[in-house]
């Protein structure tokens, strides 16, 4: 089955079996590995990308689900500025994502405050859940989150707020 749809800004096809997972083709056919496989079957989160601006999970993503949608992973995020408030935030919280959870934290960050610009407690929390990492506190996670909010804050209103 040929697949259109806009990755990364770009207009992209892609010819595979339907059922195919989106974080398939997007390592193997596209050769875009940030999205990493971990459990598989929609728990674990470090396979994470932005369907249409909401955070999805590439592994429970048929291919052909996407037609005509939006797909962003962290190869194309990284160019934006909304990830340099992010890198900011994590720089002055004190957490260095690995290269495995890296992207997952990154867009689960970007969308946690997306949707709620200042996040109150329960979307950190829910934030911090979205990704299985057993090696950075909560505490960490959380507050580069609180911190990636408060710059993009910054920048966007010149203010905490
Ligand atoms: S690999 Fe997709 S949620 Fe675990
Ligand atoms: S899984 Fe990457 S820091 Fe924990």
């Amino acid at each position: 089955m040929k697949v259109s749809f806009v990755l990364n800004g770009e207009t992209t096809s892609v010819n595979a079996p339907s059922n195919t997972r989106l974080i398939e083709v997007l390592r193997k056919d596209l050769a875009l590995t940030g999205a990493r496989p971990g459990c598989l079957y929609g728990t674990c989160g470090f396979c994470a990308i932005l369907l249409d601006g909401e955070l999805a999970l590439a592994c429970m993503i048929p291919v052909f689900r996407v037609s005509n949608c939006e797909v962003t992973t962290i190869e194309g995020f990284m160019e934006t500025r909304e990830f340099r408030d992010i890198e900011i935030g994590f720089h002055r919280a004190g957490t260095v994502p690995c290269k495995f959870c890296c992207s997952a934290k990154v867009l689960t960050t970007h969308w946690a405050i997306t949707s709620h610009p200042t996040p109150g407690s329960e979307d950190l929390r829910r934030a911090v859940r979205a990704v299985h990492c057993r090696c950075t506190s909560y505490a960490r996670f959380s507050n580069a989150i609180r911190y990636s909010a408060e710059v993009r804050r910054k920048r966007l209103h010149g203010r905490k707020r």
